[in-house]
């Protein structure tokens, strides 16, 4: 098993059941925690433009934290893709949200049913960028709006990434999302800072729930080396959390 293995598939199952067993008012901050702070999922869902009902597509959603957030925010109609199955058994159980076993390289879902899409610190994660976003360009229907929040590198790293992931520079990405046929809208770096206390203090819980019951276990060291590897590179500004909203070209 890899380490991306043990933090994205066996850190969600577990995530999830400590989540269950603090209660309600735990799950989402908790299925959030791989992601964005709320203050950037709210840029990001002011900016695309949904309608109460708008299907959207999660690619890569995780624990799916951020798509119950938002379809409880704005009343729209997540569909989740997500390759971990400790993930997506998450996703399911703890929110209830429709959500298939898939690669963003390789959605399962047909052309131009998308009103939306985003896609929250996934792509530095994978090397096939471009398949990623040709996918979501093709699920998009024409003039559809893409979130992203990538972590972007525009200089030399001074500590050691986390294993498995590839950050594009800012250049890059805008390169990389013309090139799929999405014209950026609108960009800011993010404050992943931004959560109210409750809501940090709920993931919180959750995490020493995880630590309390798994702590022995060598998956959370190299799970909680993976974020802290990821903690210390946004800590020295080597990594920048940019959130970028686009289009899909007509
Ligand atoms: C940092 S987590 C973010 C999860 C979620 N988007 C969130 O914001 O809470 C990165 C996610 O990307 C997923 N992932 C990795 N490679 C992927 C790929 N090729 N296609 C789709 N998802 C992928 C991982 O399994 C993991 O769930």
């Amino acid at each position: 098993m890899s380490a991306m293995d043990d933090e994205f598939d066996v850190v969600a199952a577990w995530t999830e059941e400590a989540a269950r067993a603090l209660g309600p008012g735990h799950a989402v901050p908790a299925g959030c925690r791989g992601s964005g702070s709320l203050g950037s999922l709210r840029w990001l869902a002011d900016r695309l433009d949904l309608r109460p009902g708008a299907r959207l597509v999660d690619s890569g959603s995780g624990v799916g934290g951020p798509a119950a957030w938002l379809a409880g925010d704005r009343q729209v109609q997540p569909v989740c893709v997500e390759p971990m199955v400790g993930a997506v058994h998450a996703s399911r159980r703890l929110f209830g949200l429709p959500t298939v076993l898939g690669a963003a390289q390789a959605l399962p879902l047909a052309d131009r049913t998308a009103d939306g899409a985003w896609c929250l610190g996934v792509l530095c994660t994978t090397d096939d960028k471009a398949g990623a976003l040709a996918e979501l360009h093709r699920v998009l229907v024409p003039g559809g709006r893409l979130g992203l929040l990538v972590f972007v590198q525009d200089g030399p790293l001074h500590a050691p990434a986390p294993e498995g992931n590839v950050f594009p520079s800012s250049a890059e990405l805008t390169t990389q999302l013309a090139e799929a046929g999405f014209a950026v809208r609108e960009r800011a770096v993010a404050d992943l800072h931004d959560n109210p206390h409750e809501w940090a203090d709920a993931a919180d819980a959750v995490e020493a729930e995880v630590e309390r019951r798994h702590g022995d276990d060598a998956r959370w060291a190299r799970a909680q080396e993976q974020s802290g590897r990821m903690g210390t590179l946004l800590g020295s500004g080597d990594l920048e959390p940019l959130l970028v909203v686009a289009q899909r070209s007509a």
